[in-house]
């Protein structure tokens, strides 16, 4: 209670596709089988976006819940912050999309590019900007259609990841509830081992031998062994940065990329299988989504009270990576 500014959440939603895509159908689909992909991951199915389904629609209807869990309406919102990768168009933002769709005139609202850790990043800009007016009403989003953006020839990648939203509406607290520790981290000479190419090729004087067209490529063992080392030493790097252990933590929400990685994470920490959320057995990697997916799941089940410590630690392109800890 020492009157400092904390981020608070005064609603959480998520958004899906309605059609559901199982192993069994991209057993069809590319020479892949039901049991690698389950072993493998842990996942067995994942939304697809369909028409009117895109990242911008998924995001409002995300924001959408979380604006009717805090009992306010979109006119309240000051700033809508938005990780992706993953728009529908380059120009303007997925944010301005949505502040259209939801008719939200008074705020400002930008994109941000953090991949898989767009979410923990637009929610740590969130605290900055709370830190300045604790007043300020903020959406923050992660959104994702990265089934327009995977290759689905390549069984590699096309096997892993999913579409969906989920949003946290925030503002500030000044009763010791709230975002109490907070670390990013980028690590830009790893940006090769999980990368997606931009349309430099309608320009051939910047077009270079490396573009190989707007698909995820990914060296998944890389990829695997550094983000189970980067998200244990961001977590560590919280817990110590807010003189909490992990016992004192009452649930634990990892980014929902591959369940052997979770695994590795809880072996590392030393925490039971029970203070970790998981659901990408449902959905597969959202990349932004995947946290406040599951962090909207998690509230409506009532896995979290007030007072309770919940941490959430991301991973992705980048490299990209953070822990954030919020008193709930
Ligand atoms: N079905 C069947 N076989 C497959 C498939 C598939 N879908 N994909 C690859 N294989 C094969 C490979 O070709 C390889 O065959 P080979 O031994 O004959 O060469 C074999 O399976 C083993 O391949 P590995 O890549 O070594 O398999 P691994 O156990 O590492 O699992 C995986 C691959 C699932 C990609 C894993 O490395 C992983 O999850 N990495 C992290 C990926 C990740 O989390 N990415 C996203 C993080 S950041 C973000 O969210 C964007």
């Amino acid at each position: 209670m020492d009157g400092t500014t904390n981020t608070f959440v005064l609603g959480t939603g998520s958004c899906l596709p309605k059609r559901v895509l199982t192993n069994a159908e991209l057993e069809g689909m590319v020479d892949t089988s039901d049991e690698w992909i389950a072993t493998r991951t842990g996942i067995k199915t994942r939304r697809i976006s369909g028409p009117g389904e895109e990242t911008s629609h998924l995001a409002a209807g995300a924001a959408r819940q979380a604006l009717h869990m805090a009992g306010l309406t979109a006119g309240d919102i000051d700033i809508i912050l938005l990780g992706t990768v993953s728009s529908e168009m380059s120009m303007p933002s997925c944010a301005c999309l949505v502040q259209k769709e939801l008719g939200a005139v008074n705020a400002f609202a930008f994109d941000l590019n953090a991949a898989c850790s767009g979410f923990l990043y637009a929610l740590d800009m969130a605290d900055a900007y709370l830190k300045r007016d604790p007043a300020l009403k903020i959406m923050v989003i992660g959104a994702e259609t990265l089934s327009s953006r995977v290759n689905w020839q390549d069984r590699d990648t096309c096997v892993l990841f999913g579409d969906g939203a989920g949003a946290c509406l925030v503002t500030g607290s000044s009763n010791g509830s709230g975002m109490i520790a907070s670390k990013m981290f980028s690590d830009g000479r790893l940006f090769d081992l999980l990368c997606m190419d931009s349309a430099l090729g309608m320009n051939p004087e910047l077009s270079n031998y490396q573009n190989q067209g707007s698909f995820i490529r990914m060296i998944g063992r890389d990829v695997f062994r550094y983000a189970v080392r980067a998200m244990v030493s961001a977590v560590e790097h919280v817990l110590t940065q807010s003189g909490l252990t992990v016992d004192d933590v009452t649930l634990i929400i990892p980014h929902q990329a591959n369940i052997r990685i979770v695994k590795s994470m809880i072996e590392r920490l030393n925490v039971p299988a029970e203070k970790i959320y998981v659901n990408i057995d449902k959905y597969g990697n959202t990349s932004a989504a995947s946290i406040p997916l599951a962090l909207d799941e998690a509230n409506r089940e009532g896995r979290l009270q007030r007072g309770d410590l919940l941490l959430c630690c991301a991973f992705g392109s980048g490299f990209t990576w953070g822990a954030t800890i919020l008193r709930w």
